[in-house]
């Protein structure tokens, strides 16, 4: 089977079923990873190009390895050692690297929209890793399979997102993946961090966390991203998190069976509490596992089938 598509750029422009298929083949995929030899021949011949102008520890690894269980041949290409620090533009660095042929492109850049431009200028796949605020999908695809796999469903499932939702490529794609798979989604955090008519997505919002996190089966935390903004949008990190941030007695008000997810990197003590984070209802280190296994089936349905 193979996504009816050349790219992933964002969740916005897929659907359902294939949201489902992205899931349901990542559930056969995660097993690979599992076995004592973690690699299966289904990629052999097909390149992948990780071409990250932002730092990374996740979604670059993951993709690496993902690509490499499957066999196939994994370049990784970062802004420092290439030829973009003599002043290439993106379009010709990409261009050059079409030119060698690959399959796959994955790329993440600080500019909303770039995967967009270079899908346009090349026959190459493209998966987008993250570009500026606007999408992360595989994230948003790991998160939902994260969640699946905890609740057994998604369909009537209550989300709170939580945090700076104003400059999360995460918040976006979660937003538009939750609620093509039939999620309730509220989101949360200071006025200055929550997007004018965001309402117009489909989502609730408050800036009352503590209301937010009532009922809900999930609670995603996100990261302040201090280096998306230009100006101070709360007093100081220490009234963020007495105001948003999530510890152990607002724990104490949510559901028994709560989850508790982020994206990662988490800012110990800011948004969530190490307690939290390393505690039972996490399932952080679980999101980072599931990744390789998603952006596995994505390499899979995008070059193999
Ligand atoms: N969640 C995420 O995108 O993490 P990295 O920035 O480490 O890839």
């Amino acid at each position: 089977m193979r996504l009816a598509r050349k790219d992933l750029l964002g969740l916005k422009e897929i659907n359902k079923e294939e949201i489902s298929l992205i899931l349901d083949t990542s559930e056969s995929l995660k097993e690979i990873l599992e076995r004592d030899i973690k690699k299966v021949p289904t990629l052999r011949g097909k390149t992948v190009i990780n071409l990250f102008y932002e730092p990374s520890t996740r979604t670059r690894t993951s993709f690496e390895l993902a690509g490499k269980r499957l066999n196939a041949d994994v370049v990784n290409i970062s802004t420092s050692v290439s030829s973009m620090v003599k002043g290439e533009t993106i379009r010709d660095t990409v261009r050059n690297i079409e030119a060698m042929n690959p399959d796959i492109i994955v790329i993440r850049h600080p500019v909303p929209g770039a995967p967009y431009f270079i899908a346009n200028l090349i026959k190459s796949s493209v998966i987008n890793a993250g570009d500026g605020a606007h999408e992360h999908p595989t994230q948003a695809l790991l998160d939902l399979y994260t969640i699946r796999e905890k609740k057994g469903r998604l369909e009537g499932l209550r989300v709170a997102i939580i945090g700076d939702i104003a400059h999360s490529r995460v918040a976006r794609s979660n937003i538009y993946g939750m609620l093509k798979m039939g999620m309730d989604v509220t989101v949360a955090g200071p006025a200055t961090m929550i997007p004018l008519y965001i309402e117009r997505m489909g989502v609730k919002v408050t800036t009352d966390i503590d209301r937010a996190i009532e009922g809900v089966d999930v609670i995603m935390m996100l990261r302040i991203q201090l280096e998306r903004q230009i100006e101070n949008l709360f007093p100081s990190l220490r009234e963020y998190s007495r105001l948003f941030g999530l510890n152990l007695d607002r724990l104490e008000m949510a559901k028994e069976d709560v989850i508790i997810m982020h994206p990662g990197p988490i800012n110990r003590g800011v948004e969530i509490a190490p307690e939290v984070a390393d505690g039972p209802h996490s399932l952080i280190l679980d999101q980072v596992t599931n990744g390789v296994a998603v952006r596995m089936a994505l390499l899979y349905l995008l070059a193999g089938g």
